[in-house]
């Protein structure tokens, strides 16, 4: 039986992007393969790069205490990166760098089959939704049915890293967290 390692494993096999030769090591998805729930992040920070796991740095200690704030554990959800290597001094993945991992993530959505994926930030928004700007869909839920993908439901937050230093983003951003339970029961 596949399981979600196995997806991982291969994908890192198979990638070609120019990020490999500068990451410590790949940062695959984490959590339950079996969430309701998924999140998605950009790439990898410094902090993620050296321990292999998505968000374990201040915006994922951030997060955490959001998911707590809802009674959640990061044991109940899945969190992962459009991107798995880190970008050489935490720059935007090029075009080409997310292109090549975007048939990873693909997949690891589909093992998962989540009931929503919540996107963090406008990077990983507009992955799905090329024209939505985050300022005007953030804290709704977004329905789009895309090719190859099994997940229609969509929520757009802020990114935690952004609003971490920015009061009213912040704000908006915890605000926007605690829906998440009522998205869920839709
Ligand atoms: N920011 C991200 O987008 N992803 C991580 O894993 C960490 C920080």
């Amino acid at each position: 039986m596949t399981t979600i390692l196995d997806i991982h494993n291969k994908w890192h096999k198979k990638n070609k992007c120019e990020l490999k030769k500068t990451a410590t090591q790949p940062v695959f998805g984490n959590g339950n393969p079996k969430a309701k729930i998924v999140f998605i992040g950009e790439a990898p920070g410094k902090d993620e790069d050296i321990s292999g796991i998505p968000f374990v740095g201040r915006a994922g200690k951030f997060l955490n205490e959001m998911l707590e704030e809802i009674k959640l554990k990061r044991e109940d959800v899945y969190i992962t990166n459009t991107v798995k290597y880190r970008p050489p001094n935490n720059r935007d993945p090029l075009p080409e760098e997310i292109r090549e991992c975007l048939p990873w993530l693909i997949e690891e959505l589909n093992f998962i089959k989540p009931k929503v994926i919540v996107t963090l930030g406008r990077h990983a928004l507009n992955r799905f939704f090329p024209e939505a700007k985050i300022s005007e869909v953030h804290g709704k839920l977004l329905k789009i049915k895309i090719e190859g993908l099994k997940t229609e439901n969509f929520f757009a937050l802020y990114h935690p890293a952004a609003a971490l230093y920015n009061g009213g983003m912040r704000e908006t951003l915890i605000e926007d967290f605690k829906k998440i339970p009522l998205v869920l029961e839709k």
